[in-house]
C-alpha cells in the first residue's frame, strides 16, 4: 500500500503550503499522539508496542536518544524530560556520530531512534549497530511500517499523519509529546508519586488547547517577519527546555529561508556569539516564565545594550520585556517541560513567513530532502 504522500493524496486543505497546514494541524496531531495513552487510574502513560516487560524496563539504567536534524532536537528535549521526571541518565547522540563512534555502552542501556520518516540512513545504522552489540532498541517514529520501525525491537508511533513539508513541524511537537509521556511512564515506574503523575496527565491534556492559543499569534508574527525578512543573520537564545527550542528555531529559519541563524543557550552568548550582535542581527529570545526567566532577561538586556534588535517570545505581559524588546510575541503559559512544544509555534511561523516573503520554495527548500536515505 503506497503512503498517502507518495500518491499525492494529501490535500492542502485551503492552505498555501503544506508547512503552514502542518503547523496549524498541531493541536490535532498532539491529540492523536496522546489518544489512548493516558491512564488516569494508574496516573501513568500506556504504550502498546514497546515489546518489553515492566521488569525489563524497570532495569533500564541509561537511555540513549539518537536521531538527526529536528529529531535530534526533540531528543535534547527528551533528555531534559526523562532526567527530570524519571531520574534515568540520558545521553543524546547524533546518529551519524553514534554509528561510527563506538562509545562504551553499559548493560541495561535502552536506545531510542527518533525519526519522523523512519528511513534516515544514519539513524537506521546507529540503531542496527547498537542492536548488534546486544542493546535493546526502540523506534519513536511517524511512518508506520518504515525501515526503522521494523528494525527496532519495538517502539511508539507518533500518529501525526503525513508530514509533507521538508522542514519538520508537527512531527517535532509530537516527538516531544511522546517523550513527555515516556518520561511519565518511566517516572511512575520509579520515584514519581501518583499525585505527580496525575498532575502531568492534566497538563498534557491541556496542551492542545495551549497550542491552539499559541497559533493565534500568526498575524503578529507575519508583521514581525516583514520587518526582519532582509536580515542576513539571526540568533536564537533560550535556556533549559528552551535551549533545544532555540536550536530548532534557528534550524527552521536556515532550512526554508536560507538565512544564517544560530541557536545557543542564552548564557553561552557571552562566550562568542555576542560578538555577532549589531543593528542588523536580530536576536530571538525564547523566554516564557520559568526557572531561568530573570537570567534570560539579563541576557536580553546585554544584547539590547549592544544595539541588536530583540524579538522576545514571552508568556506574560511585563513592562520590563516591553521596554527591552523591540517585538514581543505572546504565547500561553504551560509548565516548563511543555514549553518547547508551545514556544516552537511562533518560531515555525516566523521562519515560514520570512521564507514566503523572500520568495523561497517553502515546502521543497533547495538542497534538502524530506528523508535522507543515503549517508
Ligand atoms: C531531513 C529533514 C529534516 C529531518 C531530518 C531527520 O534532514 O529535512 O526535517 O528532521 O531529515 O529526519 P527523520 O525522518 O529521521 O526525523
Amino acid at each position: 500500500q503506497p503512503l498517502a504522500e507518495d500518491t499525492g493524496e494529501v490535500s492542502l486543505n485551503g492552505y498555501e503550503h503544506y508547512m503552514l497546514k502542518e503547523i496549524h494541524e498541531q493541536p490535532d496531531s498532539l491529540r492523536n499522539a496522546m489518544r489512548g495513552r493516558l491512564n488516569d487510574e494508574d496516573a501513568t502513560a500506556v504504550f502498546g508496542g514497546l515489546n518489553l516487560t515492566p521488569q525489563q524496563l524497570r532495569g533500564v539504567e541509561r537511555i540513549i536518544l539518537t536521531g538527526c536534524g529536528t529529531s535530534w532536537h526533540s531528543a535534547l528535549v527528551g533528555e531534559y524530560m526523562i532526567e527530570e521526571f524519571a531520574r534515568i541518565p540520558v545521553c543524546v547522540e547524533y546518529a551519524s556520530e553514534l554509528r561510527y563512534r563506538n562509545p562504551p555502552i553499559e548493560n541495561n542501556t535502552l536506545v531510542f531512534g527518533i525519526t519522523q520518516s523512519g528511513e534516515t540512513a544514519d539513524t537506521l545504522a546507529a540503531l542496527n549497530e547498537t542492536k548488534r552489540k546486544g542493546h535493546r532498541t526502540l523506534a519513536l517514529c511517524n511512518v508506520v511500517g518504515s525501515s526503522i520501525a521494523q528494525a527496532a525491537d519495538g517502539g511508539v508511533y507518533l500518529h501525526a499523519g503525513p508530514e509533507i513539508g521538508v522542514a519538520s513541524t508537527k512531527a517535532y511537537s509530537s516527538q516531544c509529546c511522546v517523550l513527555a509521556m515516556l518520561s511519565l511512564y518511566f517516572g511512575r515506574m520509579r520515584h514519581m508519586s501518583f499525585e505527580s503523575g496525575g498532575r502531568i496527565i492534566e497538563e498534557l491534556r491541556r496542551l492542545p488547547a495551549a497550542v491552539e492559543q499559541a497559533l493565534t499569534c500568526d498575524s503578529e508574527v507575519r508583521r514581525i517577519a516583514a520587518k526582519y525578512a532582509d536580515a542576513s543573520n539571526f540568533l536564537y537564545l533560550g535556556r533549559r527546555y528552551n535551549f533545544p527550542t532555540a536550536l530548532e528555531g534557528a534550524l527552521k529559519l536556515k532550512e526554508i529561508s536560507y538565512i544564517h541563524a544560530e541557536g545557543y543557550p542564552a548564557a553561552e552568548m557571552k562566550h562568542g556569539p555576542i560578538a555577532l550582535v549589531d543593528e542588523h542581527t536580530p536576536s530571538v529570545f525564547i523566554m516564557p516564565r520559568g526557572t531561568t526567566y530573570d537570567k534570560v532577561m539579563s541576557n536580553m538586556e546585554e544584547v539590547k545594550a549592544r544595539g541588536g534588535p530583540v524579538i522576545a517570545v514571552a508568556s506574560h505581559e511585563e513592562a520590563q520585556i516591553r521596554r527591552i524588546a523591540d517585538e514581543v510575541i505572546m504565547i500561553p503559559e504551560v509548565p516548563e517541560f511543555l514549553q518547547p512544544i508551545v514556544s516552537a509555534i511562533p518560531l515555525q511561523l516566523l521562519s515560514y513567513h520570512i521564507a514566503v516573503l523572500r520568495g523561497c520554495d517553502v515546502d521543497k527548500p533547495r538542497n534538502l530532502a524530506k528523508s535522507v536515505t543515503v549517508e
